[in-house]
């Protein structure tokens, strides 16, 4: 089998070293973002006058043929030819003949790959888009039904005061809402076309990279080619975009898994998102959520990974840089997963309002109440926070909770208290009164909702 490049060498490849430096493995998930790229290259050709049009025709027609056959999953690829872009080229060659070696006029294998890679970040980036869009509708609709539902809010995992818990499920749409924000903004930077650039220096042909740009989609072509065949920069951006994405993922399956155990009961997740035990028949797994936490380990490796690949390349191409693939794919089939089971578990969840509404009467985290109450009555805030500490340390040593405290016992620590600091006490008080702009209060939550809810919207009519 003779290489595409075979011309100034004497001896084969040794074997270990064809393993060694192939890519097909990997990189025939870049088939048809290969052949779309060939087949704007070869068009622009035409148009240019740089190759005739009867082999622009030939060409095309064999493109679409390897198409064809990469669709329908019967491409045979050999690591002999190395990468998808030398697999391709001899299949066209094989193909149509002799004609078929005219596609790699004014094109290097460097400004192709990296061409590639564009196309397939543009095409995953707007997919992860919809998925995330996905998990925020998941949780705005836990959210609406559960505005009045209260549950302990917690600072350093302890009761701090009790919030709605749609209040808490939001506080997740809007990170989504940034790694959304985030997503569609790389597409900027996505969309630069790097074709045309050569090797490194640009081409001797009187080429048009803006016609090729357009006809693949981009928005604008790197007016540098040395840049655009070593940038990875888009593909680092997309990774750390990923990281925080898992972060957020990851996060709330913490609080699944917390608030799922015998401990909490707060929710329970739906049977066909949990696993048993082989041994102890009475478990329920939240399996789902913990590997969701895990992944984000490979996610942030994969970044780590092709920062280091990059920190000290020269310019322009490296062999280096084709180690930026398996991360990539990695990243984004793992987001694509996590994202797919995220919706549907947080739609299935069973939301236990009781033993939540139970969970806030037996704690202390109207506490702040109280000294908002004696405010309001003229006390410093200081002075106030002194008093209920005092009250606090005093209902402990009793075994109750201050709404179980007498009128009398009130009164010992404070002459301002009056029968209505029952009322000030009751969580659903407590909640209803943090009315500021952002606040649990279900006024505010309402508000959220409908923003929440017309950011939505907004992106859906924007994607029509
Ligand atoms: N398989 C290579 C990669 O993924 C394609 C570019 C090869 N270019 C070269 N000059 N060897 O990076």
């Amino acid at each position: 089998m003779s290489k595409l490049w075979g011309g100034r060498f004497t001896k084969e490849t040794n074997k270990l070293v064809e393993e060694f430096t192939a890519s097909i493995s990997f990189d025939q998930k870049l088939a048809l973002e290969d052949v779309e790229g060939s087949l704007a290259h070869v068009q622009m050709l035409g148009e240019c006058g740089i190759i005739p049009h009867e082999d622009v025709q030939k060409i095309k027609a064999g493109l679409h043929l390897i198409k064809e056959k990469i669709e329908a999953g019967t491409m045979n690829y050999t690591v002999e030819h190395e990468d998808i872009h030398m697999n391709i080229e001899k299949q066209l060659i094989d193909l149509i003949g002799p004609v078929g070696g005219k596609l790699h006029t004014g094109r290097s294998r460097n400004d192709q790959v990296a061409t590639d890679m564009h196309l397939y970040l543009n095409r995953k980036t707007k997919e992860m888009i919809h998925l995330v869009e996905a998990v925020q509708h998941a949780l705005l609709n836990q959210a609406k039904e559960n505005v009045e539902t209260i549950i302990p809010g917690y600072t350093h995992l302890q009761r701090a005061q009790p919030v709605s818990f749609a209040h808490h499920l939001l506080a997740y749409f809007w990170m989504f809402e940034r790694d959304k924000e985030r997503l569609q903004d790389s597409l900027k930077r996505v969309n630069w076309s790097p074709l045309g650039a050569g090797a490194l220096a640009g081409t001797t042909f009187p080429i048009n990279r803006e016609r090729s740009a357009e006809l693949l989609g981009f928005e604008t072509v790197y007016p540098n080619s040395m840049d655009a065949v070593s940038d990875r920069d888009f593909i680092v951006e997309f990774l750390s975009i990923a990281s925080l994405l898992m972060t957020h993922i990851s996060r709330f399956s913490e609080e699944l898994v917390i608030w799922s155990s015998q401990e909490f009961q707060f929710i329970e997740l739906d049977d066909s998102f949990c696993t048993g035990s082989s041994i102890m028949p009475q478990k329920k797994n939240p399996d789902v959520p913990e590997l969701l936490r895990a992944k984000t380990g490979r996610v942030y490796g994969n970044l780590i990974g092709l920062l280091t690949v990059l920190k000290g390349l020269p310019l322009a191409y490296n062999k280096d840089m084709q180690e930026d693939k398996e991360g990539m794919f990695d990243t984004a089939e793992t987001l694509e997963g996590s994202l797919q089971l995220l919706a549907p578990m947080i739609d299935t969840m069973v939301v236990k309002k009781e033993v939540m509404r139970k969970a806030v009467n037996q704690d202390f985290s109207n506490a702040t109440d109280i000294a908002d109450y004696l405010v309001t009555k003229g006390v410093a805030f200081r002075d106030a926070h002194e008093i209920i500490g005092k009250i606090v340390l005093f209902a402990i040593g009793e075994g109750k909770y201050l709404l179980d405290l007498t009128m009398e016992q009130y009164k010992q620590f404070s002459p301002l208290f009056e029968e209505d600091i029952y009322t000030v006490l009751s969580p659903e008080h407590v909640v209803g009164a943090r009315k500021s702009y952002g606040g649990t209060a279900p006024t505010q939550v309402m508000d959220q909702i409908k923003l929440a809810n017309q950011r939505l919207l907004k992106q859906e009519i924007r994607h029509i």
